[in-house]
């Protein structure tokens, strides 16, 4: 062995251990030859599903704010300071996953990203609205996704919207009118009539998945919201722009936006 090997190898091991006792972790992360999920059950997570969305998004985010809502153990948040955004703030409703970023992002060398306990829920309490707000992974894993989707255009989003949500059912997109009459039932057999699926128990054991869309439901969701798609930059992955809510705005009083 030479001396090089010999004073990197306890480092790994140390890094290693630190790294287990933080675990389980949901991404795997490089951090210094040491990877944080090398087992993750869908391979390299999230870093091969970045790879095909990633040309898609600006390059340089040089003076541009970020929000990484549930951001887990912050790979999208370093992948925006690696795309020189100035300020990045990651929130996730559980401090195991904080933790997990925080060590990340210090062994990375990202010490300037805000790492804060806060439900997408609670947005509000931030106080200001970001350029790019990244919303993935999230949305099947709530109670009250539109209502999510709501808050955060009323209150965070600035300009552009990162989204993804696990999609299941139909991938097929319907055209819809305006308006049906009462007596038209066939087309919510249609299969690609926007559909949101309910989890009352589990799937794939996991008890915190509520609502799984389909993908024109996932899609009408977004623009319900007030979010315009401009691309669909993978299967699930949407990146849009922050646009007028297109029903009577949601905030001004009325517990239910109204639809005219
Ligand atoms: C499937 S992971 C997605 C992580 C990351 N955004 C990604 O796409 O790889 C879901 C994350 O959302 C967080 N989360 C769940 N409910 C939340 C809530 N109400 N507010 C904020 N984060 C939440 C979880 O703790 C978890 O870190």
């Amino acid at each position: 062995m030479n001396v090089a090997a010999r004073s990197i190898e306890p480092e790994a091991k140390e890094l290693r251990e630190r790294i287990d006792a933080l675990g389980p972790w949901f991404h795997n992360i490089d951090l210094g030859g040491v990877w944080t999920a090398p087992d993750h059950f869908l391979g390299d997570y999230p870093g091969s599903k970045f790879k095909r969305f990633a040309p898609h998004l600006p390059k340089d985010l040089s003076g541009k704010s970020v929000l990484d809502i549930g951001c887990n153990a912050g790979f999208y948040s370093m992948e925006m300071k690696r795309r020189g955004a100035e300020r990045v703030v990651g929130i996730d409703s559980d401090d195991r996953y904080l933790e997990q970023a925080r060590f990340a992002a210090t062994t990375l060398g990202y010490d300037n990203i805000e790492f804060r306990n806060l439900s997408v829920y609670d947005v509000a309490a931030l106080g200001e609205r970001f350029d790019v707000v990244i919303f993935m992974g999230v949305l099947y894993h709530l109670r009250h996704p539109l209502l999510a989707l709501d808050l955060i255009h009323e209150h965070v989003a600035g300009d552009l919207l990162i989204f993804q949500s696990m999609q299941r059912g139909s991938g097929s997109v319907l055209p819809l009118e305006e308006d049906y009459p009462f007596e038209e039932t066939g087309i919510f057999h249609e299969s690609g009539y926007p559909r949101l699926h309910f989890v009352e128990r589990e799937y794939a054991h996991d008890w915190t998945n509520w609502w799984v869309p389909n993908r024109a439901c996932a899609e009408a969701m977004l623009r319900a919201s007030g979010f315009a798609i401009e691309t669909r930059a993978e299967d699930e992955v949407y990146i849009c722009r922050r646009a007028e809510m297109p029903y009577a705005a949601w905030g001004t009083g009325a517990v239910y936006p109204k639809k005219r």
